[in-house]
């Protein structure tokens, strides 16, 4: 592959790129120069112009326009796409709103963000939430098939671990569960137009994701998939008026919801974030899943071939290419005292900890990445 259109993007989108080796997109992620200027130019034309309510109405039909390019990002329909907040917020709609068994238990990860377990406990009890324990910061789908009865009602993980960078076996994991009518959602903030989805390939009920990491852009502003398989079993816990079918109001107040994954949607969304969201994804479809995917895991290829060479330094995992993702963690010895500060001051950006289990540093690399970064970063490392 040409990797020459990677470099002009970098180039001409990313000026960050040129002060830091910028590997902290798990973090959050870097705005481009036309992300920026959406979100700006929206700002400013509000500033200058206040907004009427015809300029209102734009809005809405701007982001139901929008939908049909969130839905190409995961080969989604445009029908199955919602606006939302926060990954967390995402998440609760479909475990408050499904519908499910008695005694419906949910199998999830040890690995998992908080919020994947913290929103299945709150639906169905934290005596029915199984917890699978990785080994070596891997989790091989049968350790989650293990926990798998026949009340088993949802898988739930997130596709890249934040806390390993370890990416499941998607197409096992939604095999068994379309053969077994168990519902698989997903938490796909930290690989969303990193890591190549294709729910038409690989069947998922749910999907989360928020736009201030992989996908460059603001907080408080996401977006949910939901199937047109299971819509009709998920339930708006709340509603208002713009989940229903028709947004003007009907004089005698009747609910008629969205037949569509906008049901979930209860009032005005984030526009400005909305903006900037729809930038970085222009930016990923131009350049292409198959391509970003390609360039990622090759630039991840590279970072563990030197790191290998690092007496100290291991690679957490050292997981099998199709377990790779952007996500790399490096442990290194305590002593070294790397912190988040100190690498900044020598132009790397990335995650440090130092915890009882030992120092990490944790790599993140996307598309605007290249060797470079990942050559400063060891030279970092060599000094100690
Ligand atoms: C996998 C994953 N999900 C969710 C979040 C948090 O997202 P939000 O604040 O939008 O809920 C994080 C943050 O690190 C994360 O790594």
């Amino acid at each position: 592959m040409d990797h020459s259109k990677f470099e002009k993007l970098r180039r001409e989108q990313y000026p960050l790129t040129s002060r830091y080796a910028y590997l902290d997109t798990a973090s959050t992620g870097m705005l481009a120069t036309r992300t920026r200027n959406a979100l700006v130019d929206y700002i400013e034309y509000r500033y200058e112009n206040g907004l009427t309510l015809s300029e209102f109405g734009e809005n809405w039909k701007h982001a139901d326009e929008m939908r049909k390019t969130i839905a190409q990002v995961i080969n989604a329909d445009p029908e199955e796409i919602f606006y939302s907040d926060s990954t967390s917020g995402t998440l609760n709609v479909f475990s408050a709103g499904i519908e499910l068994p008695e005694n419906a238990n949910v199998v999830t990860s040890g690995q998992s963000f908080p919020s994947t377990i913290f929103n299945w406990k709150n639906r169905v009890g934290h005596n029915n939430v199984r917890i699978a324990s990785p080994e070596n910061a891997a989790m091989p789908s049968q350790k989650l098939f293990d926990l798998v009865d026949e009340n088993t009602a949802v898988i739930a993980l997130c596709l890249v671990e934040n806390t390993t960078g370890f990416r499941y076996n998607l197409k096992e994991i939604s095999d068994f569960c379309q053969e077994r009518g168990i519902y698989l959602a997903l938490d796909i903030t930290q690989c969303i137009t990193g890591m190549k989805i294709d729910v038409k390939e690989t069947p998922v009920d749910f999907m989360a994701a928020a736009s201030y990491k992989w996908l460059g852009g603001l907080f408080g502003v996401g977006f949910g998939y939901v199937s047109k398989r299971v819509l009709d079993k998920v339930h708006p816990a709340y509603v208002g008026w713009t989940g229903v079918k028709d947004r003007r109001p009907a004089a005698d107040f009747s609910l008629t919801l969205s037949p569509n994954a906008n049901k979930f949607e209860t009032g005005s969304p984030n526009w400005v974030g909305i903006r900037g969201m729809e930038q970085s994804m222009q930016i990923y479809l131009e350049l292409g899943a198959d391509d970003v995917q390609e360039h990622i895991l090759t630039l991840v290829d590279y970072l563990y071939s030197q790191a290998a060479a690092l007496e100290k330094v291991n690679i957490v995992g050292n997981f099998a290419p199709e377990n790779r993702s952007g996500i790399v963690y490096l442990t290194i010895p305590s002593e070294w005292n790397i912190t988040d500060e100190l690498m900044k001051e020598h132009g790397i950006r990335a995650h440090a900890s130092n915890g009882p289990a030992g120092a990490s540093i944790r790599v993140a690399l996307h598309f605007y990445n290249n060797k470079e970064d990942v050559d400063k970063f060891i030279a970092f490392l060599k000094t100690f």
